[in-house]
């Protein structure tokens, strides 16, 4: 009788779902179990600032079954910004204290820096970045540092250890070729810079595909379970798949999936 209603359970629960899913997130999320997901990359709606449809943004309620459903060790990215006119709202910073309130760590603050962008203010200078903060459940469990070339290269005379006759020493050493990224991270916008998929732009606000697959690659490793419970056109769950990671991708909208199956099935022979 127990092993019947066991089975009954496993069948409908969304912990066992991958793929996307066209639902409210918190009742996805709801269904999931505890400590399942490694990483999540994600980008909720702020300030009422686009026309999503279906819209309904319950961030608290989000935030909670975010940090119940992370393994311990595991990530989430949250990129947000703020609504600026009439000065800025500050939703992003409310948002990441409240994150830090209920558990999470802030592992870090990076930035998201738009190489191109259109929207010139009078009064102040461009605005060209949102935040992508990392939290973690305890320490992250995985950190594969992206890497960048060093701006001097070759050999060059370097001070080698003093001894205890304080001499300062100097020996000719290779300069190191590549260092860790730093935490400001530049994408290209709009067609060809955040995705060559023409119809990911039906979507009024998508993230860059190099964005998601930098977090993935940094935060995750091959066969980690990949989450976005607010996917719109697919890009992070498109970028887990070209990582081999499984991934859930959730989005109230049907609209909205629907671009982002499209999305997947345009790109699962090349990546598989
Ligand atoms: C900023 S967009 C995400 C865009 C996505 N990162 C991409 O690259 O296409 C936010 C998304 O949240 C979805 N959304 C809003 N409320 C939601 C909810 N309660 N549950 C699930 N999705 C929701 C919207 O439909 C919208 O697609």
């Amino acid at each position: 009788m127990i092993k019947t209603q066991t089975k009954i359970r496993h069948k409908y629960s969304n912990s066992e779902k991958r793929g996307f899913f066209v639902m409210d997130c918190i009742e996805f999320m709801q269904d999931m179990s505890e400590n399942s997901i490694d990483l999540t990359v994600t980008s909720p709606p702020y300030d009422n600032l686009r026309d999503y449809k279906g819209y309904s943004f319950n961030f608290e309620g989000i935030a909670k079954n975010l940090y119940r459903i992370t393994k311990n060790g595991g990530v989430i990215v949250w990129v947000v910004g703020d609504r600026i006119n009439g000065g800025r709202s500050l939703t992003s910073f409310k948002q990441g204290l409240f994150f830090k309130e209920i558990g999470f760590q802030m592992h870090d603050i990076m930035i998201y820096q738009k190489k191109n962008t259109p929207f010139m203010r009078s009064n102040a200078y461009t605005n060209c970045f949102e935040f992508m903060f990392v939290m973690s459940k305890d320490k992250p469990k995985t950190f594969n540092p992206l890497k960048e070339k060093t701006v001097r290269n070759g050999y060059e005379m370097l001070t080698h250890n003093k001894k205890s006759d304080g001499v300062n020493k100097k020996v000719l050493k290779e300069l190191k070729k590549e260092k860790t990224k730093r935490n400001i991270w530049s994408y290209a916008v709009g067609m060809g810079g955040t995705t060559s998929d023409k119809i990911a732009f039906k979507h009024p606000a998508v993230f860059p595909e190099k964005l998601a697959e930098d977090h993935i690659l940094s935060w995750s490793n091959k066969g980690d379970l990949i989450f976005d419970p607010m996917c719109g056109s697919g890009t992070t769950c498109k970028m887990a798949l070209k990582h081999g990671r499984e991934f859930i991708g959730v989005d109230i909208s049907e609209d909205y999936i629907a671009i982002a199956k499209e999305r997947i099935n345009g790109c699962q022979l090349t990546f598989l």
